[in-house]
């Protein structure tokens, strides 16, 4: 058994305000407990969006009410609240902009709506880019014309990793996560043995690469500074219906992914902790976790089944797949919250960080 900091996973997806059938407070940070995760930052992509001072409170008090584990929520731009949200900075993880399309209404298309809030937004947050590809490059682009830390979601390419790569050398201030889904699994057109084939559960934002792309994820493991899982809960009936919401449930299955890798030398465990704890909590300037950490079993085997997840979502693109490294049990300021499969944590008992 081994001793970790607690896990920081910068990037969820939980459905309330507005969706809970899919996941709301509990579930959600029920399943962060049960991934290893002490703290996790929401998405403003919820119903309503989280874009002014009234939906912030919507989100946080029913975060305040029913949260396990720490947390803060992200605020999400809009074509006309660059002055609402650089006022309720202080309050929120950060910003988000969607520059691409994805699940949820918060889009900006138009690149005369980004400067506003390129220039209000406090600096010591970040601003995190949804942007694929060349919205990549003019965000990039961005950032270095306001000289302000930018953070990019879920890179899947290897254009875009070798962007980022030649940006962070020219001194741009720009950070990157990539989801373990964009890490193990590539899209079946390029991949034959992917079981899961075309179908409504395969639909993922960014969507799933070639193996090209998800090798040159691999070998520039360096210029990725977090493991972000996107846990993006739909339930299996919305997956497999006529017209399948983008996302994939996450929060359960990225340390034992990532310590299968780690088995398997991809990377060390000291990268690990450097992208799944210390470089979120750098790069988002979170505070500290008194007397909190996660113990696993590094040689442990099991095969992961949405059966035995907390997420409501009720499924896994990782269904029935070997992975060798067991969480046992987390530790949050000073008590057990998840010990042997079961959460401990009382509803309430996290904490918002900001
Ligand atoms: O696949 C995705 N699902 N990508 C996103 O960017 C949004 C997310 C969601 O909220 O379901
Ligand atoms: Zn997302």
């Amino acid at each position: 058994m081994i001793t970790l900091p607690g896990l920081i996973d910068p990037h969820v997806h939980f459905r309330e305000p507005g969706a809970v059938h899919k996941e709301d407070w509990d579930s959600g940070t029920f399943a962060a407990l049960a991934g290893g995760f002490t703290m996790v930052l929401a998405m403003p992509n919820t119903q309503p969006p989280i874009f002014d001072a009234s939906s912030l409170d919507l989100a946080l008090q029913a975060a305040r009410s029913k949260a396990r584990c720490d947390y803060a929520q992200f605020l999400g731009a809009g074509p006309a609240n660059a002055e609402i949200v650089a006022e309720l900075a202080p309050r929120a993880a950060a910003l988000k902009m969607y520059l691409d399309a994805t699940y949820g209404e918060l889009r900006l298309d138009d690149m005369g709506l980004w400067a506003p809030h390129f220039t209000k937004y406090p600096r010591e947050f970040p601003i995190v880019v949804h942007a694929e590809s060349r919205s990549m490059a003019a965000a990039i682009l961005f950032a270095a014309l306001y000289d302000r830390p930018v953070h990019i979601a879920h890179i899947s390419l290897k254009e875009e990793i070798l962007l980022i790569k030649a940006a962070k050398e020219k001194g741009i201030k720009v950070t990157c996560e990539v989801t373990p889904h964009h890490l193990f699994l590539s899209s079946p057109a390029s991949d034959a043995k992917n079981t899961l084939k075309i179908n409504g559960r395969l639909e993922v934002r960014p969507p799933l690469a070639s193996k090209t792309d998800v090798e040159a994820l691999w070998e520039n493991l360096t210029v990725i500074d977090c493991i972000a899982t996107d846990h993006a809960p739909h339930t299996l009936a919305e997956k497999v219906s006529a017209k399948p919401p983008p996302g994939f449930p996450g929060l359960e299955t990225c340390l034992p992914l990532m310590l299968t890798a780690v088995n398997h030398q991809r990377l060390t465990l000291d990268d690990l902790i450097q992208k799944m704890h210390a470089n979120p909590r750098r790069i988002f300037n979170l505070p500290d976790q008194p007397d909190t950490w996660i113990e696993v079993d590094q040689n442990e085997e099991y095969t992961l089944s949405a059966s035995t997840q907390y997420t409501r979502c009720g499924w896994t693109p990782f269904e029935g797949w070997k992975v060798k490294g067991r969480l046992h049990k987390v530790v949050l300021r000073g008590k057990t919250a998840f010990e042997d499969g079961k959460v401990l944590a009382e509803k309430g008992s996290g904490i918002n960080v900001r």
